[in-house]
């Protein structure tokens, strides 16, 4: 298997190191701990929010911002209103009536840290927060702009996106899913919320949606390939490293890429995936390397 060339290394991890100092220092900005009942409940917002997580969502949206010369500020608020609801959607997916997770980011997840109850006013204002960001001049100062990246992240958020696809997900331990309807599942499980930060960046770079074709193939083409990567890892993967629990989607009888199709033809499919995902920005030359290289490290990670 192809690893990332020098170059595209040397590229990738500096401006990973960046946008995650970026994201922390935002999450930290906005969530000011109040002197009075709330505190615990922000506590917990940003036991989620700071200090853990790739940012693979944010490095997407500020490398997409990025081809169109969009101002940092923007992006960085943009892509941590994203973060922001990964961050919930992970608060949620850990608790005991969904995964029942104790560890997450190398750290106690949420509800083990807090509680439940604070666990899931902590998700539920995270979810809140991100469209308090896109909705501040400073992410836009074009209300049509704003609203535009307000329904993106929306539908890529709800039934039509991330929730709907952890329902399929539920519903994935007693259906017997084939190819098709596991490609579905993970489209809007993980791929919703990969392509709505790529989609946010070309909102902010005021693309007009005729031309985001070539992006919104490269997101389609990453999204799935990201799931069947983290479907790799959780058979295949190093807990210590990943800083979560590992090989659960068999015990609970989840049909997975991997479970479908064998951990090798899996593998090969995402590989494929990453290239054709790369092949989409071409037109985009030079300026494009940094998503390209995005492309290989979503399916080459080790965590
Ligand atoms: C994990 O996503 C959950 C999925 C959607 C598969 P990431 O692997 O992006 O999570 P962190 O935030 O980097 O740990
Ligand atoms: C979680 O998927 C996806 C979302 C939270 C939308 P998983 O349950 O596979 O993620 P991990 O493996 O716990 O990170
Ligand atoms: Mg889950
Ligand atoms: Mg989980
Ligand atoms: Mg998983």
């Amino acid at each position: 298997m192809s690893v990332l060339t020098v170059m595209e290394g040397d590229m990738l991890a500096p401006a990973f190191a960046r946008v995650q100092a970026e994201i922390d220092s935002a999450f930290d900005a906005f969530l000011p701990v109040p002197r009075d009942g709330r505190a615990r409940l922000v506590e917990a917002m940003r036991h989620a929010a700071i200090g853990g997580g790739k940012r693979v969502r944010p490095l997407l949206l500020a490398a997409t911002a990025e081809l169109f010369a969009v101002s940092r500020t923007s992006a960085i608020n943009a892509a941590c209103a994203v973060e922001a609801i990964h961050c919930y959607s992970l608060i949620h997916d850990d608790l005991p009536c969904m995964d029942d997770d104790a560890l997450r980011h190398g750290k106690p997840t949420v509800h083990k840290a807090f509680g439940e109850a604070t666990a899931v006013l902590a998700g539920d204002s995270l979810h809140a927060l991100a469209f308090d960001i896109l909705t501040q001049p400073d992410t836009s100062s074009d209300p049509f702009c704003q609203a535009e990246l307000v329904a993106c992240l929306a539908r890529a958020s709800g039934h039509e996106g991330m929730a709907g696809g952890q329902m399929m997900d539920m519903a994935a331990e007693d259906a017997a899913y084939d190819i098709a309807q596991v490609t579905r599942l993970q489209q809007l499980k993980t791929g919703a919320l990969l392509a709505a930060s790529v989609e946010m960046g070309a909102i902010l770079g005021r693309v007009p949606p005729e031309g985001r074709g070539p992006l919104r193939a490269y997101a389609r083409d990453i999204g799935l390939a990201f799931q069947i990567a983290d479907d790799l890892l959780d058979v295949e993967g190093d807990a210590a490293l990943a800083g979560k629990a590992l090989r659960k989607d068999e015990g609970q009888g989840k049909a997975t890429f991997v479970t479908l199709m064998g951990a090798d033809k899996a593998r090969a499919q995402a590989e494929l995936l990453a290239r054709q995902a790369a092949g989409h920005l071409d037109g985009y030359g030079q300026e494009a390397r940094l998503l390209q290289a995005l492309a290989r490290f979503i399916v080459e990670r080790d965590h």
